[in-house]
């Protein structure tokens, strides 16, 4: 096994899109940023030299960060921010785990801009459990606002109101030939005719889920999340923001260009505006000279059945590489419920604000301490241990007219966290909610990746529904996307001390507290505690 250094040079960056200029925080002066690769089993350090003028964090997304819970990276949880001329280096293994992940700035609404893929290849003398791809490209799925994203954050905090929309979806930064200005800079990728290529698609969009599509070209899922699935064909990948999907394609139609498209799946019921654009790039096969693509037809932004196919046909590679077992009893039932409500806000417009919550519960950073080190120091005041493991009410969850019960509908803001003894199993109910309009919500796991056991519409039936679930070969995700009005079962084993972030994808509604903490306690030998903090963690 290898160490892997880079160097990650914070700092603002003018770029040109949609005939604008705007000023983006970007590392190492691209967008997106670099692209790390790494073998299953090496070590990254990176360096991280923070020369923008904001607070800055970068989080290893889907990384399980065993024993090292200090470089995980998301603001308050795990370290106080890098401020604006300091630096902080990650250091960490990547072990037992291999496909595409990626990594991303983990404070306000930065991640529009920096982000980038983080490839883990099987280590020397390992295989892929399917044949070598002849190339393995990052493509990388990207919003774009032609406003200074710290605005967009802070007005969806102060307006009570979701914030303005993207303005573009990019492919690799690039908005691609439907936007203007932006023909000439759009995403290209020459083929050889016959061969097979991985694409690692990652969804690092702020706010949507999207679709993409290849015009008359199959893929064949391999992986999600950088674990291995049973091999899907499809002709449309679904992605909701922290996913990844590895697939295989053979270019083998004939010579000619084609196509790459994402657009919205905008599972919001009531609608409210979003960015409802598509973002293309060109597939060129070499030795054609055809100039004109051939597009695919893309769902419509409201096709549940279409996504809902895509993430629950989906399963786990049981006993591939890198196979973790479903754990077959569990020690903590949780039923938690996810959606969005109202706070009381004395000084905003009509004197309430959007929120978001977790068992009513809306999520509030510490600020004056990351979680982590409270936890660690045994630092009073900072959080409480008492998330509770269900909802304060039991009723129709998904029932669009009944949301006006005040209990429910307004939340406070709270810094809980669910404690869980070391090697604990867990499940969790997610159980989408209604209020305020009814939405797929991608909920993302630090630290773990989690079995998903079944997922489906309407109200979870305890009694019933764990007939339906796989525990022979689910996926193994760390984000899954909870079905619009419906629900979503997972399991994981808390195996990896530390604290752990468990929040929504979609930045608008973590800004508006739908996350939670797990604190995992430390195990019986030192190999199961974790170390103290490197020297350098950023103090607040
Ligand atoms: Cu991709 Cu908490 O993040």
């Amino acid at each position: 096994a290898a160490i892997v250094e880079h160097s990650f040079i914070v700092k603002n960056l003018m770029v040109r899109r949609l005939c604008h200029e705007q000023v983006i925080t970007a590392v190492n002066g691209s967008l997106p940023g670099p692209t790390i690769r790494v073998k299953e089993g090496d070590t990254l350090v990176v360096h991280v030299f923070n020369e923008s003028p904001y607070n800055l964090t970068i989080h290893w997304h889907g990384v399980f960060q065993l024993l090292t819970g200090w470089a995980d990276g998301p603001v308050y949880i795990t370290q106080c921010p890098i401020l604006p001329g300091c630096k902080y280096t990650h250091r960490f293994n990547i072990t037992g785990q291999e496909g595409t992940l990626w990594w991303h700035a983990h404070v306000s609404f930065l991640r529009a801009t920096v982000y980038g893929a983080l490839i883990i290849r099987p280590r020397s003398g390992h295989s892929y459990p399917f044949p070598k791809p002849h190339k393995e490209i990052p493509i990388l799925l990207g919003e774009w606002w032609n406003a200074n994203v710290n605005d967009v954050e802070a007005e969806a905090l102060l307006t009570g109101a979701a914030p303005s929309n993207s303005d573009a979806y990019t492919i690799n930064g690039r908005p691609g030939d439907l936007y203007p200005c932006s023909e000439n800079k759009t995403y290209r990728l020459k083929v050889k005719r016959g061969k097979t290529y991985m694409l690692r698609i990652i969804n690092a969009v702020l706010n949507s889920q999207l679709f993409f599509k290849i015009a008359n070209h199959k893929m064949t899922v391999v992986s999600v999340d950088a674990a291995y699935t049973e091999p899907y064909v499809t002709n449309v990948v679904v992605s909701a923001p922290g996913q990844t999907v590895d697939v295989l394609v053979t270019f083998d139609e004939p010579l000619g260009s084609y196509y790459m498209a994402a657009s919205p799946y905008a599972s919001t019921f009531p609608a409210i505006p979003f960015d409802n654009t598509t973002t293309t790039g060109i597939i060129q096969y070499v030795g054609s000279t055809s100039q004109t693509p051939v597009m695919p037809a893309l769902p419509d932004f409201n096709d549940t059945p279409t996504a809902h196919k895509f993430y629950s046909n989906l399963t786990g590679l049981a006993n591939g590489p890198q196979w973790i077992p479903v754990p077959l009893d569990v020690d903590e039932h949780m039923l938690i419920t996810i959606g969005l409500n109202f706070e009381l806000c004395a000084t905003c417009q009509g004197g309430q604000r959007s929120a978001a919550s977790m068992n009513n519960q809306s999520f509030m950073l510490p600020e004056k301490l990351s979680i982590l080190e409270a936890s660690f120091y045994n630092v009073s005041g900072i959080y409480t241990a008492d998330f509770p493991d269900e909802p304060p009410v039991k009723f129709d969850y998904t029932n669009l007219n009944l949301s006006t019960d005040p209990s429910l509908v307004y939340t406070q803001r709270t810094t809980k966290a669910k404690k869980l003894k070391f090697n604990s199993t867990v499940e969790i109910v997610f159980q989408n909610t209604a209020f305020l309009g009814i939405e797929n919500h991608p909920m993302h796991l630090h630290g773990y990746s989690f079995h998903v056991l079944a997922q489906e519409f309407g109200n979870y039936d305890a009694v019933n529904d764990p007939k339906k679930f796989n525990l022979v070969n689910p996926q193994a995700r760390n984000t899954i996307a909870v079905p619009v009005g419906g629900w979503a079962v997972i399991r994981f084993r808390a195996n990896n001390p530390g604290v752990w972030i468990m929040h929504c994808h979609l930045d608008v509604h973590l800004t508006w507290g739908l996350a939670m903490v797990f604190e995992v306690e430390n195990g019986p030998t030192p190999s199961s505690t974790l170390p103290p903090p490197p020297s350098d963690l950023p103090k607040c």
